[in-house]
């Protein structure tokens, strides 16, 4: 566990809550942790072309990387579920991982920093902690078209 974890954890959630997901109803925060402290977070966007929506992890890879971050990339944590009454994002009782592609998306940004940072998925009363590499192992990187 990583001692940032619940800061980070609070910071994914807090993202959720901003999600524009008017279609699917699911509210996702990404929240990067960085080796200079810094955390960039974001959030799902949708569109009424439901093929374009974005996830989470996608806007956070895409925001830090549009404010120059290229690396430095030490973790990860994801929080999603339904919103209640009063607007706040519900946990379910198991975490949500980065889908296929926002895990190639994130392997970009670690890989050109060179590190494997740790996913974590935020669920009611645990967190899951996996490596990028685990849920992306032999990932086809920027190393392949050097
Ligand atoms: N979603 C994310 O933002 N991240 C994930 O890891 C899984 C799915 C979003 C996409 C869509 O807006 C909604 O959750 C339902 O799939």
């Amino acid at each position: 566990m990583i001692a940032q974890a619940a800061e980070l954890a609070e910071a994914a959630r807090a993202a959720a809550k901003l999600a524009y997901a008017p279609y699917s109803g699911f509210h996702v925060g990404a929240a990067l942790l960085f080796a200079d402290g810094a955390v960039v977070a974001a959030a799902n966007v949708e569109n009424a072309s439901y093929g374009l929506s974005l996830c989470a992890e996608a806007s956070a890879a895409a925001k830090a990387m549009g404010e120059g971050r290229r690396g430095g990339l030490v973790a990860i944590a994801i929080a999603g579920g339904r919103t209640d009454a009063a607007g706040d994002v519900v946990l379910g009782a198991e975490p949500v991982m980065p889908c296929g592609r926002c895990r190639q998306m994130l392997h970009e940004l670690a890989a050109l920093g060179g590190t494997d940072p740790v996913v974590i998925g935020v669920a009611t009363s645990r967190f899951t902690e996996v490596a990028l590499s685990a849920l992306l192992p032999h990932a086809f990187g920027p190393a392949n078209l050097a």
